[in-house]
């Protein structure tokens, strides 16, 4: 069973009190945490300050994106050996990165492999428009990009995929947890076991799209979801503390 994992996905949101102050608090509330696996991913400048004050927390730390070269001429980008050291996590592929930046399969699966040989944790988020999934196509669009953004890449031990269909992120409307897990198994889990055998199946799968706390406990309670990349709710300490806490739960119920 892949282990728990929420990410809270900050985006270019807070200011650097906003961050620390918000760090501080997920950070003070989660601090013994066990079970699951809680990521925060501020922005570029703010990562070695939330750094600082999640120290002495087991909340951990991630990127928003990066640049797949080592170094170079690239204006106003980032290197995964930039990160290294700084964070542990980064989030590879978001639509926002697909749609506003033009990330392409082939790009983001350099990225990948670049956060790889740094020791990053890539987290690779994939998900369907809204006009793919009313044509049918959700599941093998959702496929097509695991397929390329794995492509020529051998060891997964430390990769998570997030499922975010384009029309759920930022709208309110959530898919139903049955159609995120659908899509999950037959269009990701599916393919990562084709590619990569048992390994696959070890491989955290998260949901994200307007996760919060009155829908996260039914994404949480479905076999082929492992956590949540969560966006807008990760901005509020009471909101996010309460996602985490109601995910480990429906990942592990009492033992009765
Ligand atoms: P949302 O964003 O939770 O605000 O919908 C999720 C994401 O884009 O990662």
């Amino acid at each position: 069973m892949p282990e728990t994992v929420v990410v809270g996905n900050w985006k270019m949101n807070t200011n650097l009190g906003q961050a620390l102050e918000l760090a501080a608090g997920i950070g003070n509330q989660l601090k013994n945490m066990t079970g699951v696996q809680v990521v925060l991913c501020p922005p570029f400048p703010f990562l070695s300050s939330v750094g600082g004050a999640l120290r002495g927390s087991a909340v951990r730390l991630g990127a928003q994106n990066m640049h797949w070269e080592d170094s170079g001429a690239f204006t106003g980008e980032v290197a995964a050996q930039m990160l290294q050291g700084l964070c542990e996590y980064v989030i590879l592929g978001h639509s926002e990165r697909r749609q506003l930046f033009g990330e392409t399969d082939e790009l983001i699966n350099r990225k990948i492999r670049a956060a790889l040989s740094h020791g990053l944790r890539p987290i690779l988020c994939v998900g369907e428009t809204l006009d793919e999934r009313e044509s049918g196509k959700a599941k093998t669009v959702v496929a097509e990009q695991v397929r390329r953004g794995l492509a020529d890449i051998v060891d997964i031990t430390s990769l998570a995929v997030a499922y975010e269909p384009v029309w759920a992120i930022g709208s309110g409307l959530a898919a139903t947890p049955e159609i995120a897990a659908e899509v999950m198994s037959e269009g990701i889990l599916e393919v990562l076991r084709e590619l990569y055998a048992d390994a696959g199946s070890e491989v955290p799968l998260l949901y994200g799209g307007s996760v919060n706390p009155s829908n996260i406990g039914e994404f949480a309670a479905q076999t082929s979801i492992h956590g949540a990349l969560v966006g807008g709710a990760s901005l509020q300490v009471s909101q996010f503390v309460q996602i985490v806490n109601l995910a480990l739960a429906a990942k592990s119920p009492p033992a009765s």
